[in-house]
């Protein structure tokens, strides 16, 4: 059965293993810095709701479709889904979720990489005692500071690449098996412990409230693209991570209990993200919707007055950073892997990957200062006093600064001008489209193109029914949901 090959890559030491280093994978800044930022941004518990129906209904369905065919083929996701799509003679562009997968975890690494940096100058600076004291106000300028500085954003960067290229150098068994398996459980009992500080917060009922409390007429379209793309990214679907892991899974480990786990855990950590995150918001009278600046303002005002909190801070981050660092090698694994098939080197693939990525990454290091102002979809509405909308402009780019100014001399009409920044389009791209994108393909692939009998074989479900189950969502409930979405996005 091709399902006990070895491919040239290697094997899991056991199904735990696997399930450690998808953990590492799913769980990174998504979890503790995008969730709770973009839950600020749409408003919170009406935008949680649709998140977890998001990860149960498509999110977990679609990552066994993914780990499936990576255990089936045991190679990088290009070759896979090559192989896999000659074999069961499915459509040519089923080749190309490989390559899309490979060039959407390019852009995405070149971004997390300069977050992943922040992570980096935090731990130092919780390290060094900068925070102790902080009020709300300086722990924004701090944060200010750090991103009108291009220069110190693209060391930090660099450290961060330079960290994910060595242990990828060294192949992922080597370097990352046996840190993680004692980080990862650190992580949690620092969540623990932090959520027990949030705890004693006054504003801990509000943030409790915001994350929870649902109110239907809070959801736009908008929320739910959102909602449905971070599902992906929070679980690393869509673009080849968790097949390149698939492809070193046991063959006989069963497939529905083990994405269940990984699944449940992720989703735990971002929850306990947000019951961490905005009792302190509410609590220091900060803003929930502060954007992506929300962790690094709000979390040094609580370690700043918290005994021991140069201590735990430091701890803090540097576990954020653990598992961005996870979470950026399998970033890069796909395209690394693809690359050692043709023939390269481990180290040389690493290297070109990772420069390719930091190059592309000054483009979001710039996003932040230089070029905040240089936008693209730049939508511009103007509306009289009287609050009738009387002007309508989308421009494909524009510098928004030049923009107010032009069309403040226009008079009479108070202007609304929002575009995306270069960081915001690659991360609206990648998460918003390209990634539920491959997610579906994959779906699909699975759901219609390989036998019955093939699918059966390789999940090993013990449960007749759970089998039927799982395959209707992925056959049915996961495309349509992705396209209603695209669809509703688009119009
Ligand atoms: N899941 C990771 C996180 O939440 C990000 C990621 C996306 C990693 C896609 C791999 C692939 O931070």
């Amino acid at each position: 059965m091709s399902s006990e090959k070895r491919g040239m890559h290697g094997i899991w030491a056991s199904r735990w293993t696997f399930v450690l280093a998808a953990v590492g994978s799913a769980v990174g800044l998504g979890n503790i810095w995008k969730f709770p930022y973009i839950t600020g941004e749409y408003g919170g518990g009406a935008f949680v709701l649709v998140y977890l129906l998001c990860i149960f209904s498509v999110g977990i369905p679609v990552m066994m479709a993914e780990v499936l065919l990576g255990r089936k083929a045991r190679m990088s996701p290009i070759n896979t889904m090559h192989q896999l799509t000659r074999t069961y003679k499915a459509p040519k562009f089923f080749a190309g979720i490989g390559w899309i997968g490979a060039v959407a975890g390019f852009f995405i690494l070149s971004f997390y990489s300069v977050i992943a940096g922040w992570t980096v100058y935090y731990s130092l600076e919780m390290m060094t005692g900068h925070f102790v004291g902080i009020e709300a106000e300086q722990a924004g300028e701090t944060f200010g500071a750090l991103l009108s500085d291009p220069w110190v954003l693209m060391v930090f960067h660099s450290i961060f690449m330079i960290l994910v290229g060595a242990v990828i150098a060294r192949g992922v068994h080597r370097g990352l098996e046996s840190s993680l398996r004692m980080l990862m459980p650190a992580l949690f009992v620092m969540l623990l412990i932090l959520l027990g500080y949030s705890l004693t917060l006054p504003g801990f009922a509000q943030g409790f409230d915001f994350l929870f409390h649902f109110e239907p007429e809070k959801l736009g379209t908008e929320a739910i693209l959102v909602a449905l793309g971070h599902s992906f990214f929070t679980l690393s679907l869509g673009m080849g991570a968790i097949m390149a892991y698939g492809a070193y899974m046991p063959a006989d480990s069963p497939l529905g209990k083990t994405i269940v786990t990984v699944g449940v855990m992720d989703t735990l950590v971002a929850l306990a993200a947000g019951l961490v995150i905005f009792p302190i918001v509410f609590s220091n009278g900060l803003e929930p919707g502060a954007g992506p600046g929300l962790m690094f303002q709000t979390l040094p005002i609580a370690f700043g007055s918290l005994p021991g909190g140069v201590f735990i801070g430091t701890i803090f981050f540097v576990l954020v950073l653990i598992a961005a660092w996870s979470s950026a090698i399998s970033l890069a694994e796909p395209a690394v892997a693809w690359a050692v098939e043709k023939g390269f080197s481990r180290v040389r693939a690493t290297v070109f990957v990772c420069l390719l990525a930091w190059v592309l990454g000054l483009g979001t290091v710039l996003s932040f200062n230089h070029w905040s102002d240089k936008q693209f979809f730049v939508s511009v509405t103007g509306s009289s006093e009287s609050s009738e909308q009387v002007y309508e402009d989308f421009l494909l780019y524009a510098d928004v600064a030049e923009l107010k100014t032009d069309l403040g001399e226009t008079g009479g009409l108070q202007y609304n001008v929002a575009g995306k920044t270069f960081f915001d389009v690659l991360d609206f791209l990648t998460t918003n489209i390209m990634l539920p994108l491959g997610g579906v393909l994959i779906s699909l692939f699975v759901g219609w193109f390989m036998t019955r009998r093939a699918v059966a074989d390789e999940a090993r479900f013990r449960n007749p029914q759970l089998f039927r189950t799982w395959r209707f969502m992925i056959r049915v409930v996961s495309p349509l949901a992705v396209l209603f979405v695209f669809y509703q996005g688009l119009s």
